[in-house]
């Protein structure tokens, strides 16, 4: 009886094959680990909100400043999203025969009929929550605002985005590594709110971040950003 035999190549392919498949596997296995810890999860997230509010244009073209919304940020652990009588100070509707305040902006606007209907009936907007760690992580915001530490560092060029996205993992490795050294990432009190700053030390110079130190000892005292476990999980 006639026996087929495969032509000897076909060794080489099946390595190939096999070789194929365990690459295949790994990759899987490491996208899976690494694609689903929650510490990557949230990079990107930007949900859909209730009125297409831009920031780039009224943080970044119109330069107001974050403090004029977000006013807790500098006394308080939580960094309050506004209510809409900060959006009403300037886009408030028409009134009863049609009329628009002298200083309305968009009185009639389609985008912004959810504040409207808000300032009409005292519902908040349900504006969604973007940035959201554990519940065991305990995290302050006039501790870091305060300390010249600049939304910049953990939120992102902010006043470029038309709509927010998360834009730094927010994971523990991620504020270890600030905490292990965090000076020369301070800057003046002045500058915590002005994202588009570039004055940093130069790390490449000792005489430059000597200096920068100097600086902000002066603005801040001593400074020590603890890494013990019970600063973040009380
Ligand atoms: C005119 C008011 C206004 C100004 C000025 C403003 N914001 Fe906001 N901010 C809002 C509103 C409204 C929301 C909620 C809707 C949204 O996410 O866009 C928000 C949301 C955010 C969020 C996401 C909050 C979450 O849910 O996690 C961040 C971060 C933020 N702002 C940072 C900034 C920074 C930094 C600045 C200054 C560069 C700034 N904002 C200036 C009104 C403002
Ligand atoms: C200090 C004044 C001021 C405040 C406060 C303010 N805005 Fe505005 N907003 C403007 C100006 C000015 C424009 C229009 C810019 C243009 O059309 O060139 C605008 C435009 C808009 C638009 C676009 C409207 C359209 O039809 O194109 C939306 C949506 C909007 N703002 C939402 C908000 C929300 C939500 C808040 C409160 C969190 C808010 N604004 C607070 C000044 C303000
Ligand atoms: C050191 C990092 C850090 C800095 C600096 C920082 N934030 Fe945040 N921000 C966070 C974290 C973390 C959250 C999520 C907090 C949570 O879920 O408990 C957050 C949440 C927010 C929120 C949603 C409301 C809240 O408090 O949960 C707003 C609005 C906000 N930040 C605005 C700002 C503005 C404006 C500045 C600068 C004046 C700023 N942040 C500086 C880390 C920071
Ligand atoms: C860019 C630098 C930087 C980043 C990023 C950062 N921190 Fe900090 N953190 C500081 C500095 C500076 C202080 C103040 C140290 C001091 O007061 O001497 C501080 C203080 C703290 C404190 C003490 C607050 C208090 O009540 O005294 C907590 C809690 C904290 N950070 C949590 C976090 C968490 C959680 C994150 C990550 C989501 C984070 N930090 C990211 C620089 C940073
Ligand atoms: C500067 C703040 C900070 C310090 C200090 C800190 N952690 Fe965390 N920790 C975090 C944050 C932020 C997360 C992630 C929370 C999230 O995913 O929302 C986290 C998450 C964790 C988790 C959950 C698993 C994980 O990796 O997501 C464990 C366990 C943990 N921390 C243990 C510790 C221990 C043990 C220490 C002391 C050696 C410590 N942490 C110090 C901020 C901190």
């Amino acid at each position: 009886m006639d026996r087929f035999y495969f032509p000897s190549w076909v060794n080489r392919l099946v390595v190939l094959l096999g070789l194929g498949a365990g690459a295949g596997a790994t990759y899987l296995a490491v996208a899976y680990t690494y694609g689903t810890l929650p510490s990557t999860l949230n990079v990107g997230y930007s949900p859909e909100q209730p009125v297409p509010f831009s920031h780039q244009l009224h943080a970044g073209e119109l330069k107001m400043d974050c403090r004029y919304c977000h006013t807790t940020v500098e006394k308080s652990s939580f960094a309050a999203v506004p209510p809409t009588a900060t959006c009403i100070n300037c886009h408030s509707g028409a009134g009863p025969n049609g009329t628009t305040e002298y200083t309305a902006v968009h009185a009639t606007s389609l985008k912004l009929l959810p504040i409207r209907e808000s300032a009409r009936t005292g519902k908040p907007v349900d504006w969604q929550k973007i940035h959201d760690l554990a519940d065991y992580v305990y995290f302050n915001h006039a501790a870091h605002v305060n300390r010249g530490v600049s939304c910049v560092e953990c939120h992102g060029r902010v006043d470029r985005m038309e709509r927010v996205w998360q834009d730094k993992t927010l994971s523990m490795a991620f504020c270890l590594d600030c905490h292990r050294d965090p000076v020369p990432r301070l800057r003046p009190p002045n500058e915590i709110t002005n994202l588009a700053w570039t004055d940093q030390p130069d790390p490449s110079d000792p005489e430059s971040m000597k200096k920068h130190a100097e600086e902000m000892q002066k603005y801040y005292g001593e400074i020590h950003a603890s890494t013990n476990c019970s600063t973040c999980h009380r």
